[in-house]
């Protein structure tokens, strides 16, 4: 039997692939010197679990207690339940260590938590803010030194050392620029755990990770366990962000074409918000998506219902002759067609683009005795207004998506084109109601300068957005 003949909608795995990613990744941990506690929310699947230890994991990582219990039950021995621990759950936590015999490490940041587990028999991680700002204790205040004070007590507990998770590595656009973030989770945790011991405390394990700061990084001096996840299947988001090879994306969903209507230009697939997630995944690099379908680039995942998938192309022209009501479809989760100009490029092109151009426009409408000033303003709100017309309707083939992804540059546009506006409206009222006339004389030159504010705040704005990725 094919992958094609399977009833549809089916999740493949490429177990060739999955085996070559957790190759790729023991090596690389084994490169840099640590151990590997994989995250295992990825898949849930004890099987590949079981894998990932042959692969030479020290354990895994998991993120409920369901999941902790379901793979201790399956003798999975050694586990990490990555989630900021709270009073309420200790006892939960102990009967699955108790009941099914297996190492349960769990993860706080509070310090009455951390009073709370004194007595449990448990393994503790402090969790740590490296950057990414979710969960964690800031390295830098003394709160952090308290709560590791507390767990160094070791009253009725196992202090396993400090854990962090560089969730931010996905804001990033390029290798190159994940490995800056590795670098400086690397810097913060070694940093933080060497304050601990000079304080007395001891920090047996510094554990860090996500998948694209681990792929990235150059040396994990100091850091003595990586927990990366996604990277067993890999996605869209991770070869959008340059993590990865479209090679290396491990699952894909095959559906069936289930509705084409003539002369439209989306169709409809039998593999909705039940088998695709629902997270249109980063807007930073690029118009967000639920999936793109493999081998047809013009294609994109446009919106999901419980079981419905729309697929759109824009131009239902382009659908003539493909796509009839029966064929099957590889959609890969969670990306979008790379097909469209990122739209920080283009935010950044105007930034750059624009002053000049309107400028220029300026004073050659001055001539015609037009002031500068206003001509700014209103050739300033034109652009801003147009620059988000177009990102709502051009760029994107669902308009409703595409306020959704032009939402960040809106607001970065729409703070231009209110400035603009507002000192338009001011310009000419104030020459033309005679009470305001000596004012106008006088506030002319602030009036542009909020302009050139406006416009400075947006294209450092765009700069920032390019670089970092949208926060
Ligand atoms: C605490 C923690 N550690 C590790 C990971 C693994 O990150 P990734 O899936 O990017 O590899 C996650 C993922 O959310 C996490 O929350």
């Amino acid at each position: 039997m094919k992958a094609y003949d399977v009833e549809t909608p089916a999740l493949l795995l490429h177990l060739d692939v999955v085996e070559r990613n957790l190759t790729h990744m023991a090596t690389r941990a084994r490169q840099l010197g640590v151990a590997l506690r994989p995250h295992a929310k990825t898949h849930k699947c004890v099987e590949l679990g079981r894998l990932q230890l042959e692969y030479g994991a020290r354990g895994l990582t998991v993120a409920t207690l369901v999941e902790a219990e379901v793979f201790a039950r399956a003798g999975i021995m050694d586990l990490t339940w990555a989630f900021p621990i709270d009073p309420g759950h200790i006892a939960h936590a102990r009967r699955i260590a108790h009941d099914t015999g297996a190492t349960l490490r769990v993860v706080v940041d509070d310090l009455g938590a951390a009073r709370a587990l004194a007595g449990s028999g448990l393994h503790v991680w402090l969790k740590v803010d490296c950057g990414y700002h979710r969960a964690g204790v800031d390295p830098a205040s003394d709160y952090a030194v308290a709560v590791a004070r507390e767990l160094g007590r070791e009253q009725g507990l196992s202090f396993d050392g400090i854990l962090s998770h560089s969730g931010h590595a996905y804001r990033t656009t390029s290798k190159a620029e994940a490995a800056v973030v590795a670098e400086s989770e690397r810097s913060v945790m070694v940093g933080f755990a060497e304050r601990l011991r000079r304080d007395g405390i001891s920090v047996r394990e510094v554990s860090v990770g996500s998948t694209p700061a681990i792929a990235a990084a150059a040396d994990l001096t100091g850091v003595t366990e990586a927990r990366p996840g996604n990277y067993v299947f890999y996605d869209r988001t991770m070869v959008l962000i340059g993590c990865c090879e479209p090679a290396d994306v491990g699952v894909s969903v095959l559906a069936t074409v289930v509705s084409h209507q003539p002369g439209a230009s989306h169709f409809v697939v039998d593999a909705g918000a039940l088998e695709l997630s629902k997270d249109p995944g980063p807007a930073h690099v690029g118009p967000q998506a639920m999936g793109a379908v493999k081998d047809e680039p013009d294609l994109t995942v446009a919106t999901l219902s419980q079981e419905h998938g729309v697929i759109r192309v824009a131009g239902a022209a382009r659908l003539d002759g493909r796509f009839t009501v029966g064929d099957k479809v590889e959609i890969i989760p969670r990306a979008r067609a790379m097909s469209a100009p990122p739209p920080a490029v283009a935010a950044l092109a105007w930034a750059v683009a624009g002053p000049p151009i309107l400028i220029y426009g300026a004073t050659r409408i001055r001539r015609g005795k037009i002031g500068l000033h206003v001509t700014l303003m209103s050739v300033s709100a034109v652009i801003e207004i147009a620059v988000v017309a177009g990102f709502s309707f051009l760029m994107v083939p669902s308009p409703r998506r595409a306020a959704l992804v032009a939402l960040p540059f809106f607001k970065i546009h729409l703070a231009f084109a209110v400035t603009a506006l507002a000192g338009l409206a001011w310009q000419l009222t104030s020459r033309a109601v005679a009470r305001l006339r000596p004012l106008h004389r006088h506030t002319g030159p602030y009036v542009v300068l909020a302009w050139c504010l406006a416009l400075l705040t947006g294209i450092y704005n765009y700069v920032f957005l390019y670089v970092m990725g949208s926060p």
